[in-house]
């Protein structure tokens, strides 16, 4: 599939769906019935650091990092609806933010080697260039600077993405519904829309990241505590969530 029609396509749908995700995958969370930065720590002491969020989305992480005394706020995102809504919330919350309106694949007004931290909540999965990004990202660090980063579980797609509709778990054994080697794109109708999105292997991940110059401090993959323990709910869903990784997070440094 052409990389320019999947931007659009994906830039289309968040610009007409923006207010469905007003503050969803946001600081502290990583991600659904997911561990949270409340353990994680992943950010350690922000105040007076600069950051930037690929995929800023509403802005609500961007609060959370100023709340937290972050000196400088950053974020990019590829909807202009997106960030029209964060301009507007962080306005409201007595925050001021840089926001830059472009892909992530292409995005150039950004200086180099100059932020503490990158991240993106739900974020990097998006891209239609894992490589091209984790370079332009590294390109942003300072040396030693920290790049974290939460997306959807691979296996948690090959063992199906609505665990509503298909018969996913049988006798406590979870069925594959797709390859896991499978990196093709695939469409996903989401509302009255349609979203266009690839799985990629663990393996891509990790090798595109040491070939962008980072190192790997730590990769998170637990759901939290209570969909692990909460054994009284029966349902397909609960069932796949104590069994299966729904997400997944990185922290890595620029070397
Ligand atoms: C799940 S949301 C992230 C939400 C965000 N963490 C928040 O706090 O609101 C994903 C975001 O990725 C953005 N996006 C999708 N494709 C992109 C791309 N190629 N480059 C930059 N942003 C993109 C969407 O516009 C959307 O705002």
């Amino acid at each position: 599939m052409d990389r320019e029609k999947i931007m659009e396509q994906n830039k289309r749908y968040w610009n007409e769906h923006a207010d469905f995700w007003f503050g969803t995958t946001a600081l502290p969370e990583y991600g659904v019935n997911f561990v949270t930065e409340d353990e994680l720590h992943f950010f350690q002491d922000v105040a007076g650091k600069k950051v930037l969020e690929i995929c800023c989305g509403s802005g609500h992480s961007l609060k959370y990092l100023g709340d937290r005394r972050a000196a400088e706020l950053w974020g990019l995102d590829i909807s202009h609806t997106q960030l029209d809504h964060a301009e507007e919330y962080l306005r409201q919350n007595g925050y001021h933010a840089k926001l830059l309106c472009a892909s992530m694949e292409e995005s150039t007004d950004i200086p180099t080697d100059y932020f503490d931290y990158v991240y993106s909540i739900y974020g990097i999965g998006w891209t239609t260039d894992l490589q091209g990004t984790f370079r332009k990202i590294a390109s942003y660090l300072k040396r030693n600077g920290i790049f974290i980063f939460s997306w959807h579980h691979t296996l948690n797609y090959c063992v199906s993405w609505s665990c509503e509709e298909r018969h996913i778990v049988e006798d406590d054994k979870l069925i594959f519904t797709r390859s896991y080697f499978d990196e093709s794109y695939f469409k996903m109708p989401v509302h009255d829309s349609e979203i266009i999105l690839c799985n990629r292997k663990i393996s891509t991940y990790i090798n595109a990241l040491a070939d962008a110059g980072f190192v790997i401090e730590r990769m998170v993959e637990q759901n939290d505590k209570e969909t692990m323990e909460n054994l009284e709910d029966g349902s397909t869903k609960a069932r796949k969530g104590r069994m299966c990784p729904i997400s997944m997070c990185f922290k890595a440094r620029k070397r």
